[in-house]
């Protein structure tokens, strides 16, 4: 159905220059470059600086990139949503961090989500609820996460997963085909995937609280979740909205893990050449990942307008979520 909604115009991404690969992993802890490839396909992540380069930082960074690919002008953007499960300030918000370093002007609505890897499916949602009902014309929808700051660097079957980065698209209202949505989510299941903050002094002095502080992963779960319930969604997603899977120019998944991907185009029966990953060189960027892809295929060409694509990702929560688009 043709209606308003929120078509991309613009994309960005970023990634800070410090690089972490298998090989330097291996000497870290008990791993190695072969383990890890035939794992995960990841080769090599990015790792922020914490001091040029955090999740508020590198949202700017990638938000002046779309914006500029945009063609737009920042005055003209009237909401910014940021998805981050890891900023580096409680508050104010990173949307409001962005909406300060653009130039944009005071008649913006700025706040954050947090829906882990799916965090910036959610703030596109969001944005495209504010959209589709005439309550914003142009918007900023950004990803950026520094999970390095979470993980423990001596647990060998998470710290391999993970890289910093962030991702942003430029939203405009125009005539289109409607955001079409399914979100899930499972509390009771989201045990296998959390993280404690660490600002809370009353627990400071039991055992075990440094080690709640860290990412805790229950990684076969998480595999055996995100295996059964993504190709599950995806099929629900054109049964609810009434197309065909083969007509999909690409699926658009969170870069987690490669035989994640892999064993979703086997289950869908679509060929992987349509399942693009840029995880061999960033690694799980959680909410960054789905926009940083995107950035990707279009700078390199493949990534056409009027193209159909299916997003879907996965993680805390549990939340697993799937959108289709005309891009
Ligand atoms: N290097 C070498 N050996 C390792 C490593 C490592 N880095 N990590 C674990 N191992 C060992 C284990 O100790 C185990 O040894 P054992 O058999 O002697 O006990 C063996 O390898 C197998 O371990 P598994 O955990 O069963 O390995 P698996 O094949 O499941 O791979 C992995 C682990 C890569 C973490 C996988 O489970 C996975 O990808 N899970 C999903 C993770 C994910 O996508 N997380 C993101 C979720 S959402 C979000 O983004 C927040």
């Amino acid at each position: 159905m043709s209606q308003i909604t929120g078509k991309i115009i613009g994309l960005g991404s970023y990634f800070p220059p410090k690089t972490l690969t298998n090989d330097d992993l291996s000497k870290m802890v008990e791993t190695n470059d072969e383990w890890i490839t035939e794992r995960t396909g990841i080769k090599s992540r990015h790792i922020a600086d914490g001091i040029e380069d955090k999740s508020s930082t590198m949202a700017v960074k990638a938000a002046k990139e779309a914006v500029e690919d945009a063609g737009i002008d920042p005055k003209d953007i009237d909401l910014i949503v940021a998805a981050s499960t890891s900023p580096d300030l409680v508050f104010p918000s990173i949307a409001v961090t962005v909406q300060e370093a653009l130039g944009c002007t005071e008649n913006v609505g700025c706040f954050d989500v947090n829906s882990a890897c799916p965090g910036w499916l959610a703030a596109f949602n969001t944005v495209q609820g504010f959209i589709e009902s005439g309550n914003s014309k142009l918007a900023l929808v950004i990803g950026t996460e520094t999970l390095s700051n979470y993980v423990d660097w001596t647990d060998r079957g998470t710290c391999i997963l993970f890289g910093d980065g962030a991702g942003a698209a430029v939203l405009k209202a125009e005539e289109g085909k409607k955001n079409e949505i399914i979100m899930r989510s499972s509390g009771k299941r989201g045990v296998c995937l959390h993280c404690e903050n660490r600002k809370q002094p009353k627990r400071y002095d039991e055992d075990d609280f440094e080690q709640s502080t860290y990412f805790y992963m229950a990684g076969r779960d998480v595999f055996r979740f995100a295996i059964t319930e993504v190709p599950k969604l995806i099929k629900d997603l054109a049964a609810k909205y009434n197309f065909s899977l083969d007509d999909i120019d690409y699926f658009i998944l969170h870069q987690a893990n490669a035989r994640i991907i892999e064993s979703t185009a086997k289950k869908l029966n679509i060929g992987i050449e349509k399942f693009p990953m840029t995880l061999e060189q960033t690694g799980n960027t959680s909410s960054a990942s789905i926009p940083a892809l995107l950035n990707e295929m279009k700078k390199d060409g493949r990534l056409k307008k009027g193209m159909k694509l299916v997003f879907a990702s996965f993680g805390g929560g549990l939340t697993w979520d799937a959108n289709y688009i005309e891009y």
